[in-house]
């Protein structure tokens, strides 16, 4: 049997749901490891590439481009010749810019001789600014059940489905290249509520070592890659933002809550609008989402 490994990152689940589909799905094929990228960084886990035929990289879209801890990840491999691997991504909305964000990516790892051969996106939800209904993220999550058996499919026949680039996102690059400002500022932004009663929670799940204490209060170091875990797994919502408090959720996100929830259907978007009045923001997400939703 051959060997695959899967190493993601997931700030706030919803790409660590994929990973755990893929990872199912893929065990049919091959002997599978999966791994999430901040243990190899911090060296919690030893990751050999070399001993797989086929590696996995995950990762959720920020600003249009992948996360810096998974360039971290790929500055850390060794050279290699033309081994294959495939990228999966989740994000909230379905857009060119979204599809082009693979592409700096892709650069780097073919800098290092990894050939790109397979790419997917899942659409799940944002975690950030705007929030989906829990219905219509069920409604996602089913598809990404469908989504993640069709892509463990074409890998095992292996199938190339890369995005050939023009020189379009190449102008994006300058954005992608800038916006670790973005983020590390994010992470400045933070403020820490009275109901914080120093349990360290956040110190412990940050995945960039970024959050500390001083004098019994919790501080931001300039390394954040705004992933949102801190926000979202502090047990007293006590982490809240300055300039950015508007883009969180004040109920908090929690994936597996809701796949877990049996009240939600998942039937939140119909699958025609004919005779079904749809309110200004559901008739977009209709729009966006119907042929990723009921494609066959
Ligand atoms: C700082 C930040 C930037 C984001 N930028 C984008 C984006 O450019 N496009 C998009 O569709 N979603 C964007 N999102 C939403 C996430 O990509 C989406 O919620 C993702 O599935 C989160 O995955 P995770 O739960 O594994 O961290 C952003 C989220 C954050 C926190
Ligand atoms: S997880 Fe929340 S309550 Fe615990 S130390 Fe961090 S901010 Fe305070
Ligand atoms: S400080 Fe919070 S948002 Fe920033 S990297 Fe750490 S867990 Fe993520």
């Amino acid at each position: 049997m051959s060997s695959l490994s899967i190493i993601y990152f997931s700030g706030t689940g919803n790409t660590e749901v994929v990973a755990n589909l893929l990872s199912q799905n893929l065990s049919k094929t091959y002997t599978v490891d999966v791994f999430k990228v901040e243990d190899i960084l911090k060296q919690k886990l030893k990751y050999e590439s070399g001993k797989y035929d086929i590696i996995g990289i995950g990762y959720p879209i920020y600003g249009f481009n992948a996360p810096l801890i998974i360039y971290d990840f790929v500055n850390s491999l060794n050279i290699s010749a033309k081994k294959k691997v495939f990228l999966f991504s989740t994000c909230a909305a379905s857009a060119y810019i979204n599809e082009v964000a693979s592409y700096c990516l892709k650069r780097e790892l073919t800098k290092k001789g990894y050939y790109v051969f397979y790419e997917k996106q899942f659409y799940i939800a944002p975690n950030f600014a705007i929030q989906y209904k829990d219905d219509f993220i069920k409604q996602l999550y089913n598809a990404a059940i469908l989504r993640t058996k069709e892509m463990a499919e074409d890998i095992k026949l292996n199938k190339e489905n890369a995005r050939k680039d023009n020189f379009i996102p190449n102008l994006f690059r300058w954005i992608v290249i800038s916006e670790k400002w973005w983020w590390w500022a994010l992470g400045k932004d933070f403020r820490i509520l009275k109901s914080c009663n120093l349990c360290q929670k956040c110190i412990k799940f940050c995945p960039r070592d970024n959050i500390y204490i001083k004098n019994n209060h919790i501080k931001f170091k300039w390394n954040c890659i705004a992933c949102y875990r801190c926000v979202y797994s502090c047990p007293n919502k006590a982490i809240a933002g300055r300039l950015y408090n508007f883009a969180i959720f004040k109920n908090g996100y929690n994936i597996r809550k809701i796949i877990e929830n049996d009240q939600l259907k998942g039937n939140y978007l119909p699958d025609k609008i004919d005779n079904t009045p749809l309110k200004t923001f559901d008739k977009y997400l209709f729009q966006t989402f119907s042929n990723y939703l009921h494609k066959d």
